[in-house]
């Protein structure tokens, strides 16, 4: 069974398939990992301009990750990282981009100085090369990209999958790492710059792509398979539909969910990630759907559109039940007392363009908030903004203890949770690491023109 399952999920092939006209989804390139030592994975990644091509066309100029050590070039996703918690990661980091930059390890704890941000080291020049390493705490899917000019590089290719722990003892067919993303294409290459509409309401391209390409076959799916998503777009909120199939949510942001539920649409907000068992009868066709989402800002929600269309091979079946119970992290519950309150806005610059604010404030012009290592406090965030908002933290997780009131249906912990246009969500922090941790909209264009923030726990 075993050898069936690696032969199907393709992960763990070898060598990039990565040329023109191979739109597998599944074709993620691991990394060669460099240290024999079975506690560490050392790896080189390079940021570099690259040539991508999206649907089998001509490749086009873009920004993208690649492993030096494994030879390949660069991909969209950048290579998987693949860890398992308790082990050491070590990623010697290379900036080959005619730009600085920085790796930031999205939803990964680590001590702060290896965070990525511009608020924790000097950012990596063009040229230069920085070394990132930490020891894996959790299981999950987590990923990585710049911290420097977020918005434009991430839109440019620059992000890459982290997988970390490999079983929840949940038989499976395939175990698959999807990131999907939008790009919009000028003359068939992916739009480097955002438009004034992009600033105001963040970049939503107009071709989806699954894992970097535009998916131009059928895949064979397995009838149970384990799906680990990313939204790694910088604006698209996803609803996900698969007709005849069904979802058990086992995952998000923080790891494995303590009770692992059902759900029809897999819903994600850019930087959010869900970790899925898919089960689909046999010998049947259908396709994931991208639903429409109202995510605000006057914008016309799409109609629905296919991301990937599936067969199920009826010959792939596990039978094993799934488990009721998974090892969850520790909610942080309600802290009491007076909350912090954050305030997001949005308004306009003196020539028109926009701006955004945290408390008034539009970063980096605006001081680290000051906490008290160790404490839980509860944080009221008020979304004064025309749109979904995706709340990011680093460094922390948080639970989301209520939206206008009404607490979630399946709790646990996150560290991106999108708050609705006019909404104020109550969300417990536990300030659990010391440093300077960046919170910000993972809308990226409304991030970086100011609806960015940080903690400094200490
Ligand atoms: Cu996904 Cu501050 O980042
Ligand atoms: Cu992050």
């Amino acid at each position: 069974m075993r050898t069936l399952m690696l032969a199907v999920s393709g992960i763990v092939a070898c060598g990039p398939r990565v040329g023109p006209g191979t739109p597998d989804p599944d074709a993620l390139v691991p990394f060669v990992d460099l240290n024999p030592d079975p506690d560490v994975v050392e790896v080189e990644l390079v940021a570099e301009v690259a040539e991508w091509s999206i649907d089998g066309g001509p490749p086009s100029e873009v920004w993208a990750y690649r492993d030096a050590a494994g030879g390949g070039p660069a991909t969209i996703p950048g290579p998987l990282l693949e860890v398992e918690p308790g082990q050491r990661m070590l990623v010697h980091f290379i900036n080959e981009l005619p730009m600085s930059t920085t790796v930031h390890f999205h939803g990964m704890r680590k001590p702060n100085a290896m965070d990525g941000t511009p608020a924790t080291q000097l950012v990596v020049m063009p040229g230069d090369h920085f070394d990132y390493e930490f020891v894996v705490e959790d299981p999950g899917l987590f990923w990585y990209h710049p911290h420097v000019m977020t918005a434009d590089q991430v839109a440019a290719g620059l992000y890459g999958p982290v997988r970390s722990g490999d079983t929840l003892g949940v038989e499976v067919d395939a175990d698959r790492v999807l990131v999907l993303d939008d790009v919009r294409l000028v003359d068939g290459a992916i739009a480097l710059e955002a438009t004034e509409e992009e600033l105001r309401s963040g970049r939503q391209g107009d071709v989806l792509l699954v894992n970097g390409r535009v998916p131009d076959e059928e895949l064979r799916v397995g009838t149970r398979e384990r799906w680990r998503i990313l939204d790694a777009a910088n604006a698209r909120h996803f609803a996900l539909t698969l007709a005849g199939a069904s979802f058990t949510v086992i995952g998000g942001d923080s790891g494995p969910v303590a009770a692992p539920y059902p759900v029809d649409v897999l819903r994600l907000a850019p930087g959010d990630r869900l970790d899925v068992i898919v089960e689909l009868p046999p010998g049947i066709r259908s396709s994931l759907r991208a639903e429409p989402v109202d995510r605000g800002f006057g914008l016309e929600p799409e109609p629905a559109r296919t991301l990937l269309e599936v067969q199920v091979t009826p010959e792939l079946q596990s039978r094993s039940p799934l488990p009721e119970a998974l090892p969850a992290l520790p909610l942080v519950g309600d802290p009491g007392g007076e909350p912090l309150q954050l305030v997001l806005s949005g308004g306009a610059a003196p020539d028109g363009s926009p701006v955004f604010y945290v408390n008034d404030e539009v970063w980096p012009f605006a001081d680290a908030i000051p906490v008290a290592l160790g404490d839980r406090e509860r944080w009221e965030v008020v979304n004064q903004t025309d749109g979904s908002q995706p709340l990011h933290l680093h460094g922390l997780f948080y639970e989301v203890l209520d939206v206008d009131g009404v607490p979630p249906v399946h709790r646990g912990l996150e560290d991106t949770f999108p708050i609705p246009a006019g909404s104020t969500a109550n969300l417990a922090v536990h300030y659990r690491a010391p440093g300077v941790w960046m919170f910000h909209s993972h809308l990226l264009e409304h991030g970086e023109l100011g609806l960015m923030g940080a903690l400094a726990v200490e």
